[in-house]
């Protein structure tokens, strides 16, 4: 059976920085509750022209450079997010199109924040079971539109940004090893976003009412959190065979700082052993775990060989965790064509996959 090793990782986030003051602006709060209570300073806001697909792709070519695979050498893309570009398409369709990866199919996880870790298990079980190579995973997310920027109990926590990793086949032990996958729908209501979809869809009183605003029951939240991140954490390490202190490392999902140091203390960890960026960016949901690890490797706290955890929870409610023996890049192959190059060509290809069945559809009419 193959080993899912973790080849590539990549992140984007936007370049427009929101304060805790400029949010004090907009709601009565300010920098001293906000870093207090969360350990947020800042986070990152979508320009207009931005989205998730295009913060999703910017951080899979990434991921494909240091993986050095080409876009068409993936079987499959899955792509996390709770902020999609629609209902459907799939946005990792979109993000498919993007950077031309002509060969993979392409579908999206909802699992809220917990999504990164469900996509990655997912992708792994594909390479485990032979029936995948090369396969992206992406967490995107831009949360900022789907805030109510009046309600200071949600809007100081969200942020936008996308990260990405590439799963290959190996017959090398190493990359992926135990995961585990937790729901409990009886807690849905107290992460939701409640109009939009099919049980309510949008109308004069869903949006009269903010129902297509992120609604939060915090306190309950954060209770939920902190009961399940130091579970799943021993469960990934014991499914893996390991023990916790062979751990070099743990990325938990990036919520608030109060519920990482209270996983430390439910493991009996030192913090350091946490990898922490949300001062930087709050909370961004699926993407959290990705962009985090991205600066851990750059920051070099996760290194080749080095055995680290991801863990998340979100809404649904979900939680899990994934333990992984960290691979690093592959050798670089000197070719010709390179990912970065994908961006430029993928538009050309889709303008004249869109102009051949504008033409097959003038030739042949309406008939099947
Ligand atoms: C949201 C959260 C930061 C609130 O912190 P808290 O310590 O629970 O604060 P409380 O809700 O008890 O509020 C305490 C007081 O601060 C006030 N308050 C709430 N938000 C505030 C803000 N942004 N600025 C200033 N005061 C605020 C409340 O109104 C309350 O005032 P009151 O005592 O007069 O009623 C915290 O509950 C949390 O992080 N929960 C988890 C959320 C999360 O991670 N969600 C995503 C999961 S993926």
């Amino acid at each position: 059976m193959p080993y899912a090793h973790i080849t590539g990782w990549g992140m984007s986030v936007p370049s427009k920085v929101l304060t805790n003051d400029d949010i004090s602006k907009m709601v009565e709060t300010n920098d001293e509750w906000i870093r207090d209570r969360t350990g947020i300073r800042e986070r990152r806001i979508a320009e207009e022209r931005q989205s998730s697909a295009s913060l999703g792709a910017e951080a899979a070519i990434e991921a494909l450079k240091i993986a050095d695979l080409l876009p068409t050498d993936l079987d499959l893309i899955i792509c996390s997010t709770s902020t999609p570009e629609h209902i459907f398409p799939a946005t990792a369709c979109i993000i498919q199109d993007k950077i031309g990866a002509n060969k993979a199919g392409a579908f999206d996880l909802s699992a809220a924040c917990s999504g990164f870790i469900y996509g990655l298990n997912m992708g792994a079980q594909a390479i485990r079971s032979g029936s995948s190579k090369n396969v992206l995973v992406i967490g995107t997310e831009t949360l900022s539109r789907f805030v109510n920027w009046k309600d200071r109990n949600t809007c100081i926590l969200f942020g936008d940004g996308a990260g990405a990793f590439v799963l290959q086949a190996s017959e090398q032990p190493g990359g992926t090893y135990g995961a585990v996958m937790h729901s409990d729908g009886s807690g849905g209501d107290l992460l939701s976003i409640p109009a939009g979809g099919s049980r309510n869809p949008m109308s004069e009183l869903t949006l009269r009412t903010g129902m297509h605003f992120i609604h939060m029951d915090g306190k309950e939240v954060f209770r939920f959190a902190t009961r399940v991140m130091a579970g799943a954490t021993n469960e990934a390490v014991e499914k893996s065979g390991w023990t916790l202190d062979a751990l070099d490392l743990i990325v938990p999902h990036q919520a608030n700082l109060r519920i990482i140091e209270a996983a430390a203390r439910g493991l009996k960890m030192p913090m350091d052993k946490f990898m922490v960026n949300l001062d930087r960016y709050g909370n961004t949901s699926t993407a959290s775990i990705p962009i985090a690890t991205v600066e851990a490797v750059q920051q070099g706290k996760l290194r080749p060989g080095d055995k680290v955890v991801f863990v998340g929870f979100g809404a649904g409610l979900t939680w899990g965790a994934l333990a992984a023996e960290w691979t690093g890049p592959r050798q670089a192959t000197r070719r010709v064509v390179k990912p970065g190059l994908f961006p430029w060509i993928a538009p050309i290809r889709s303008f004249l996959r869109r102009l051949g069945r504008l033409i097959e559809g003038i030739i042949f009419g309406r008939k099947a």
